[in-house]
């Protein structure tokens, strides 16, 4: 069954191309936001209206939230004008979800951000839809984002597919605990053979990592997590396989953060190939999630 035919996905211009992917997978008509920026800094919107000047009932708006500290102004001023234009059912779809780690306080004063823009989104939307969110202490998005209807795909099967047509006898490892949930979720699949290491973190770009007991000797290797951001991660669990014997280590993960020289910091330590899903556009894009995006949000439009 089709999603009611009046709903629109709204989107920003950066993000023509996905937005008229997922509008084509899921049958909705694609309307793009205007943004102005002011000399000072300040955005201005101005959304889509039909001849009346109003919105539709339903809306969608799609918004990956890498370099999230804009977009989170963007949302309060799109969402808060939708309602203001006849939007009673606003779905967000994130295919990434930022600030999803900091999900306790550390130190006495610190922001839980998980807490805080969860909160924030939910006084925005009525359903959010992403991708392997990093809930590491909790189980549901719905506690972190506490709206009434919120969908969760992972790209972890995906990728898994594609490891499995590049790298078929590929030994599969996490580097850390948390990346246990998407392994056991591929070698599922696949009947991969597979490990996953331990991780402390020290500082944002000093990790230390300890390999599983595993014979890596002249093994491909595919490192497979969530996000890599300065990929401090994987290349120290590249260096420590590749020295354990391994043959070639190649890497995929959902989202391709990537940030500053993070994919030279994979190749130094001896990386082959990077893969990811197009939940962040990125050149390592190399498995699309558009639809599975869409049969999540014609479940949602259908209540
Ligand atoms: C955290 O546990 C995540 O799953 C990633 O392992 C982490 O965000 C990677 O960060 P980086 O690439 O900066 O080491």
């Amino acid at each position: 069954m089709a999603p009611p035919e009046a709903t629109w996905l709204l989107y920003f211009d950066d993000e023509a191309a996905p937005a008229l992917r997922l509008a084509q997978a899921a049958g909705l008509n694609a309307q793009a936001i205007e943004r102005h920026r002011f000399p000072d800094g300040e955005l201005k919107l101005r959304l889509p209206v039909d001849a009346a000047g109003r919105l539709p009932r339903h809306a969608v708006l799609l918004r990956s939230l890498h370099q999230p500290n804009e977009k989170l102004v963007e949302l309060l001023l799109a969402a808060r004008t939708a309602r203001s234009l006849g939007v009673q059912q606003l779905t967000l779809v994130a295919p990434y979800l930022a600030y999803m780690r900091q999900d306790i306080a550390f130190y006495p004063g610190e922001a839980v951000s998980q807490q805080v823009v969860g909160g924030f989104l939910a006084g925005l939307f009525d359903a959010v839809i992403t991708v392997d969110p990093h809930l590491h202490r909790i189980d549901r998005l719905e506690q972190a984002i506490p709206v009434p209807q919120t969908v969760v795909l992972s790209g972890a099967e995906p990728l898994a597919d594609l490891i499995a047509e590049r790298r078929p006898n590929a030994l599969l490892v996490g580097p850390d605990g948390e990346s246990a949930q998407w392994i056991a979720q591929a070698a599922a699949r696949h009947g991969f053979d597979h490990a996953v290491c331990t991780k402390v973190r020290h500082g944002d770009r000093d990790v230390a990592i300890e390999l599983p007991a595993l014979n890596a000797q002249g093994r491909a290797v595919v490192l497979l997590d969530d996000m890599a951001s300065t990929g401090c991660t994987l290349a120290l669990a590249a260096r420590l396989l590749l020295q354990a014997g391994a043959a070639s280590v190649d890497v995929a993960v959902t989202h391709a953060l990537f940030a500053g020289d993070a994919l030279q910091v994979l190749r130094d330590a001896g990386v082959g190939e990077v893969w990811s899903t197009d939940c962040i556009p990125h050149p390592s894009n190399a498995v699309p999630m558009a639809e599975p995006l869409a049969k999540a949000l014609q479940s949602v439009l259908r209540g």
